[in-house]
């Protein structure tokens, strides 16, 4: 049987993983055509790693798995972008500040803090991707003085389609006085604005100036999108111990029970969907 053991245990918990806790929306933002930015408020603190998503559910409507946006801390906010594409996060979109949500969580194994202290690190997101590692980058450039130098490499079909455009901007801007740089891509430009730079996000890899000894690597973004990354890391010499992929399955149960998640016998809601690539890359179906 395939393991993929997290690098540390995951932390305990004192909430029952089928029962929904009511959390009460307090702001919603659109994004893009397709993307809304919801804030919610729960009873408690989640407590989360980064890289962890929830099961959010709308009472008669549904439940999906939805990833945090938010740092981890120890307040009891919880960030996320949902896109519209069916029942459920139809209706999502049309709820107001001040209504509820179930949310089951936080799943998965997320990325630990602590195996990127001392690093460099290198994170490359396409599309929806900047969301989950959204979570991990905060805390890397919050504490700066834990990690070395921060890349973001993050990447999208048209400007309209960029997320977070704010924050790259400025976290591109903080580069100054910290070791943060950002590189900004969109396939097109589509005849809009646009003051980044036009390709995919495996334009950059080649010349990124990296130590592969002292890099590690967080990838999130659609399928197609992985194997080519990694390809370019593993020519940049990046040893596969040091990237780690966030791969999203189907999920229903997101404990480990139903099997809707399987990549062969892993199960992606506990063991994942946070997994270290040297861990996963010989099981089929894992870049599917
Ligand atoms: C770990 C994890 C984290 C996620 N994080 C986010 C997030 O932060 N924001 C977000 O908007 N979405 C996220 N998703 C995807 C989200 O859960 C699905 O899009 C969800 O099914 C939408 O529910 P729905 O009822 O609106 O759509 P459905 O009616 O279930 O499906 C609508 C369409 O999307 C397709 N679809 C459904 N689920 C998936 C899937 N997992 N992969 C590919 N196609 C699918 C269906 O075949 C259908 O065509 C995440 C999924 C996982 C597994
Ligand atoms: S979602 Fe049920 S086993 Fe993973």
């Amino acid at each position: 049987m395939n393991t993929v053991s997290p690098d540390r245990p995951l932390q305990d918990h004192d909430w029952e993983p089928h029962i929904p806790r009511m959390a009460r929306i307090l702001e919603i933002r659109r994004m893009t055509a397709r993307e809304n930015y919801f804030k919610v408020q729960l009873p408690k603190p989640l407590g989360h790693r980064p890289g962890q998503f929830v099961m959010l559910s709308r009472l008669g409507i549904g439940e999906a798995p939805i990833s945090i946006s938010s740092g981890p801390g120890d307040d009891n906010f919880l960030e996320m972008v949902i896109r519209e594409t069916g029942r459920l996060t139809r209706v999502l979109h049309r709820l107001k500040p001040g209504d509820q949500v179930g949310i089951r969580g936080p799943f998965g194994s997320g990325f630990d803090l602590e195996t990127f202290r001392g690093q460099d690190v290198l994170c490359i997101v396409g599309g929806l991707g900047l969301v989950p590692l959204r979570s991990l980058i905060l805390p890397l450039i919050a504490q700066p003085d834990h990690y070395g130098s921060i890349t973001i490499i993050s990447g999208c079909r048209t400007p309209a389609d960029e997320l977070y455009r704010e924050e790259l901007e400025a976290w591109a801007a903080s580069g100054s006085a910290r070791p943060v740089s950002v590189i900004r891509l969109v396939d097109q430009t589509a005849n809009l604005p646009w003051n980044g730079q036009v390709g995919l996000v495996t334009a950059p890899i080649a010349t990124l100036p990296l130590d592969p000894q002292r890099t590690i690597v967080a990838l999130c973004g659609p399928p197609v999108m992985y194997k080519f990354v990694i390809m370019e890391l593993v020519a940049r010499g990046l040893p596969l111990h040091r990237i780690y992929v966030d791969l999203e399955r189907r999920m229903k149960c997101g404990v480990g029970r139903c099997g809707h998640c399987q990549i062969n016998r892993v199960c992606c809601c506990q063991e994942g969907p946070v997994f270290r690539f040297d861990r996963i890359g010989t099981l089929q179906e894992a870049l599917q």
